[in-house]
């Protein structure tokens, strides 16, 4: 069936709205990638919904990282094609931010320094500066800790200040390569919660990769099960939990608690 409306036909406000939230944020069609001739990935065609959160759940190896870099445009696919909102990705760019296992601070600058980095490197002025690193704080949790120094900060303290980072450049798209594993169980939840109530505010869509069931569940709108991306197949789960879905208490849900066993069977078959 085609999206595209017949040009006779005068859409109400409720179809247009429709018609553009059909509209994927991002698409892969058949999206083929090598590394010197090593075929990693073949045929993968995909697409995710403006505002939605995608995890992506596989083993090492399995070419969840290489997804980013396309998305983020650092790599190129030898075939096929990636979209972001309809536009070829062509290379990196500020509608895309990504974030690392350990958020690269710089240690000599403080917290709003190392936030509002990108607008300084866009030449924005010391004010608007400020401004954005004090919102920014706000969202990830971290106000009253503006000026102090990284070295004082707990480990998922310093992943706030790297998540407030990229949250400054207003990118549409956050990707985020297991972010949480090197943190302790209690701040990884805490800071899961913490990712649902940005993308709430922030409507960003994201990619989050993940080795974790329980953390693919628990933010997952929908989960991409990889296990070998050589023939483009995978499969595609789709999360319903209730709202609000930032909420621990999902994590003792009876469909949380089934989605899990369901995946870890299929990991394990
Ligand atoms: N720079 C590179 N050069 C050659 N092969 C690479 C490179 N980066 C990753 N690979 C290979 O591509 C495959 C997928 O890697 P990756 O996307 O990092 O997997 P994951 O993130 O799922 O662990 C692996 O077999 C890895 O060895
Ligand atoms: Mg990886």
């Amino acid at each position: 069936m085609s999206i595209v409306p017949d040009k006779s036909v005068e859409l109400t406000v409720d179809e247009a709205g429709a018609l553009a939230s059909a509209r994927p944020m991002l698409k892969f069609e058949r999206v083929g990638f090598e590394y010197d001739g090593r075929s990693i990935m073949r045929d993968v065609s995909f697409a995710v919904r403006p505002g939605e959160l995608v995890a992506l759940l596989g083993p090492s190896g399995c070419g969840k990282t290489t997804i980013l870099n396309l998305v983020a445009g650092f790599i190129q696919p030898t075939e096929g094609v990636a979209f972001i909102d309809n536009r070829d990705i062509a290379g990196p760019g500020p509608d895309r931010g990504v974030v690392f296992q350990a958020a690269a601070l710089f240690n000599w600058m403080t917290v709003a320094d190392n936030i509002s980095f990108s607008l300084r490197c866009a030449g924005r002025p010391k004010a608007e500066r400020q401004q954005v690193a004090e919102e920014m704080a706000a969202l990830v949790g971290l106000s009253g800790f503006e000026n102090a120094y990284p070295y004082q900060l707990s480990g998922g303290m310093r992943q706030r200040v790297g998540l407030a980072r990229v949250l400054a450049a207003k990118p549409k798209v956050m990707l985020m390569d297991e972010p949480f594993s090197a943190l302790d169980v209690q701040t990884r939840e805490v800071l899961q919660e913490e990712v649902l109530r940005i993308r709430e505010r922030t409507g960003c869509t994201i990619l989050f990769v993940t080795h974790s069931i329980d953390e693919a569940v628990f933010l997952g709108d929908r989960i991409f099960l990889l296990t070998d991306l050589k023939d483009g197949a995978f499969d595609e789960l789709a999360v319903d939990l209730p709202s609000p879905r930032d909420s621990g208490e999902n994590r003792l849900h009876p469909a949380f608690i089934r989605l899990r066993e369901m995946i870890y069977r299929k990991m394990r078959h």
